[in-house]
């Protein structure tokens, strides 16, 4: 059976919505407070659950509360939390967000998620084993990635990876890993003060950039396609690019081409952000198909 694996973090998001953002050294009252399940990596691994694949996390939470509540959502939602690890003197990773606008900023403390062992990497080799398809993002350390992902390349295990946050990375990474999606801010980070269409053609069927309500861009070999985002009212924005990729991964784990896999990626993208948190509203399967929209996208049947 085709699995996947998402190695990466876990964390609780604390989320303010407010009208108006303080300036500097300023006090206002917001709207509201709640705090909801969250980590790139993690709301990767639901999204992937969600629709229907065998998807296991590996990282790690602190040995607190939250980190036992963190494991518990990922159970619920029948991730694999076979590789997730409880360290002590870390807390759990955080990720503290403000809705405003319609939009949201984050600022991420990555504690335990930081905690990985590069000293584990056999272990690391063995259990990789037993996956089709691994994703990566940026919220652990670039040294972890870089060495997961060259271990995938000594397997050819192909690895979607997701730079977010954005940060820089080596050339070789990249050509290493087959899919990367960044959005247009760590696109620039990636490529700095290159033009868009001209990266995308060097790396044909790879490099996908993904534009919020524009939709996603890649380059098929021949020439440069978007395909269109679904439109519908946000009610909460965050995690959508988390529920892009792990529709991403379902698709292409299932041998669905790359336009298609990249419509039903967008249409679970579209669909999660109608709820609250950034797991709030990530479709299952059964959703994705009961949409009106569903049959523009890709049919599992
Ligand atoms: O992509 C959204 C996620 O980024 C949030 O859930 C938060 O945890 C931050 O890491």
């Amino acid at each position: 059976m085709k699995k996947i694996l998402v190695v990466g973090s876990m964390s609780i998001d604390f989320i303010v919505t407010t009208n108006i953002r303080p300036n500097q050294g300023e006090t206002v009252f917001g709207e509201n407070f709640s705090t909801g399940f969250g980590g790139k990596g993690a709301n990767q691994a639901v999204a992937a659950s969600r629709l229907g694949a065998h998807t296991a996390m590996m990282g790690h939470v602190g040995d607190d509360l939250f980190g036992t509540e963190i494991i518990a959502n990922l159970v619920q939602n029948e991730v694999s939390t076979d590789y997730v690890e409880p360290v002590t003197h870390q807390s759990s990773g955080s990720a503290h967000i403000t809705l405003f606008d319609h939009d949201n900023s984050i600022i991420v403390i990555p504690g335990a998620n930081n905690a990985f062992d590069l000293d584990e990497k056999e272990k690391w080799n063995k259990m990789i084993d037993d996956f089709a398809l691994v994703i990566l993002q940026n919220e652990i350390p670039q040294a972890v990635n870089e060495c997961i992902v060259d271990l995938c390349w000594s397997k050819g295990i192909p690895v979607i990876y997701n730079p977010a946050p954005a940060r820089e990375v080596t050339a070789s990474m990249i050509e290493k890993v087959q899919y990367v999606t960044p959005n247009e801010h760590e696109f620039d980070i990636l490529f700095p003060g290159k033009n868009r269409s001209e990266i995308l053609e060097l790396y044909p069927n790879k490099l996908i950039v993904t534009l919020g309500s524009a939709g996603a861009v890649f380059h098929n070999g021949s020439e440069e396609v978007r395909i269109p985002a679904f439109q519908t009212v946000p009610v909460d924005t965050t995690g959508a690019g988390d529920t892009f990729n792990g529709a991403l991964a379902v698709a292409l784990l299932n041998e669905i081409p790359i336009e298609k896999a990249l419509s039903f990626a967008n249409l679970a993208a579209a669909m999660s952000v109608s709820g609250y948190g950034a797991q709030g509203g990530m479709p299952t399967l059964k959703e994705m198909m009961e949409s009106d929209l569903y049959e523009e996208t890709w049919n599992f049947e």
